[in-house]
């Protein structure tokens, strides 16, 4: 157990479809504590970046396109265990899989539109927060 620091997107549909209070909303009810945000849209360069680890699988370049195409909301949050309790909140990757209760659960049906990304490990939490946030969160 320990306070950690995660990255969590927005991606356009969810900000399309004005889920963005909802969603900080839920993090903080819960006790996460917002530590940055930032509203931006994604380059290429950095979509690329920020999906490395999906380089050369099928979906990949639908991904990069997807995470492009308008702005998301990126959140800096942080408290204890954050990484995996953000994860337990926005649900299974596929919307179909996820409970009701999480945020994938209550509001999306698609796999490609899956309202929120979250960090999936401490190593990723790092890269991700110093791609987003280059100078650091408050
Ligand atoms: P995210 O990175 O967006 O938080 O999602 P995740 O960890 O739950 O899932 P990940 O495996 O990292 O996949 C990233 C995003 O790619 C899309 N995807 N499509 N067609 C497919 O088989 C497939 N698999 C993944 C999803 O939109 C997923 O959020
Ligand atoms: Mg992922």
């Amino acid at each position: 157990m320990a306070r950690e620091a995660t990255l969590v997107l927005v991606k356009p549909d969810g900000m399309q479809r004005g889920l963005a209070g909802e969603i900080l909303a839920r993090f903080e009810r819960r006790g996460l504590e917002l530590r940055g945000a930032r509203l931006l849209r994604i380059s290429k360069p950095m979509a690329r970046k920020h999906y490395a680890e999906h380089k050369g699988k099928p979906f990949y370049d639908g991904l990069v396109q997807f995470i492009t195409s308008d702005p998301v909301l990126a959140l800096a949050v942080s408290g204890e265990s954050a990484i995996s309790v953000v994860r337990e909140m926005m649900g299974a990757t596929d919307p179909l899989d996820s409970a009701p209760g999480t945020i994938r659960g209550d509001f999306a049906l698609e796999l490609s539109e899956n309202i929120v990304h979250g960090s999936d490990s401490k190593a990723s939490a790092r890269r991700e927060l110093a791609l987003f946030f280059p100078d650091g969160l408050v």
